[in-house]
């Protein structure tokens, strides 16, 4: 996230700072204006994204965060061959298609329509078909135990005043013994400065302070938003919609991984932890 007066940038897309907000700053924003700058930011920025993310996302690849862990690996959504399986923010859906080429059965859930024609350009190259949906996470257009297991990686809930509700809509969506695993940027980074060198080091802000991170155009209108939730919070959430936490990992800097990807890079990543995933079971 960034703080007021740094330089702006959409911390948690790892934009290069091509818009330029008139303001940056923290304040309390509704969750209509919230999801509105969501939707139009990642119309907007989407193919930069991924013209700028693409190559280490991979077409079908399923990774959780900057630091490269990959779900083929950590197995954390446990056995998924013949599973239903939602992802929410799915931007262009590699994680999804990664599944689909692993026997599951993959459903893609964005906000953003200009990040679901990059699936639908994907899978055209491959001759493969990934289902997409444009939908808010927080209201799900889905029926009652609709799925196996849902996740997102780095999709929806950073950018949700309301954390709460898309848990709750995703415990409603899936079966009983499904599986809900997301990843988010670490609450720890919150009391940092979104700079991946040395600068980004030193705890400048309060990690409790949950007034949202906005960028706002010439007229006070939100253009991009991010919303903060210490670790607390998050298992409050959690536990509130009916889902048991079974782990919660924080995947360590790889030795060999070069990559800067906005706040992210080897610098930070060996020190601070860049990214929590929550594995919570629906009993
Ligand atoms: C950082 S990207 C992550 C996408 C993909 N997992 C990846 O790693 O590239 C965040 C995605 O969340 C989507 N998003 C933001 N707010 C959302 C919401 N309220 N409901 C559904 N998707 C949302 C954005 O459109 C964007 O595609």
């Amino acid at each position: 996230m960034n703080v007021a007066g740094e330089h702006p940038t959409a911390q948690q897309a790892g934009q290069s700072a091509e818009s330029h907000p008139a303001d940056v700053g923290r304040r309390d924003v509704g969750s209509a204006e919230s999801v509105r700058a969501g939707r139009s930011w990642w119309d907007a920025n989407a193919d930069e994204y991924q013209a700028e993310h693409g190559d280490f996302l991979g077409d079908a690849r399923f990774v959780w965060g900057p630091e490269g862990l990959d779900e083929e690996q950590a197995g954390l959504l446990g056995e998924i061959a013949g599973k239903s399986v939602l992802e929410i923010g799915s931007g262009a859906g590699q994680c999804a298609r990664s599944l689909l080429a692993r026997g599951a059965r993959p459903v893609a859930l964005d906000l953003s329509y200009r990040q679901l024609q990059h699936s639908r350009r994907i899978d055209a190259a491959h001759g493969v078909h990934v289902p997409v949906v444009q939908a808010d996470a927080a209201a799900l257009p889905f029926a009652d135990g609709a799925f196996d297991l849902a996740f997102t990686a780095y999709g929806a809930l950073a950018f949700s005043p309301d954390g709460g509700a898309i848990m709750r809509e995703v415990h409603r969506v899936l079966k009983p013994g499904g599986r809900w695993v997301f990843s988010l940027p670490h609450p720890i980074r919150w009391a940092f400065p979104d700079d991946p060198g040395e600068e980004g080091l030193t705890a400048t802000h309060s990690y409790f302070d949950t007034t949202p991170y906005v960028e706002q155009d010439e007229d006070g209108r939100a253009t991009y938003v991010e919303h903060h939730r210490t670790l607390g919070m998050r298992v409050r959430e959690v536990a509130a919609a009916g889902f048991r936490i079974v782990d919660l990992v924080e995947p360590e800097w790889p030795e060999d991984l070069a990559q800067v990807w906005g706040g992210w890079s080897p610098t930070r990543g060996r020190r601070i932890p860049g990214t929590a995933i929550f594995v919570c079971d629906r009993d």
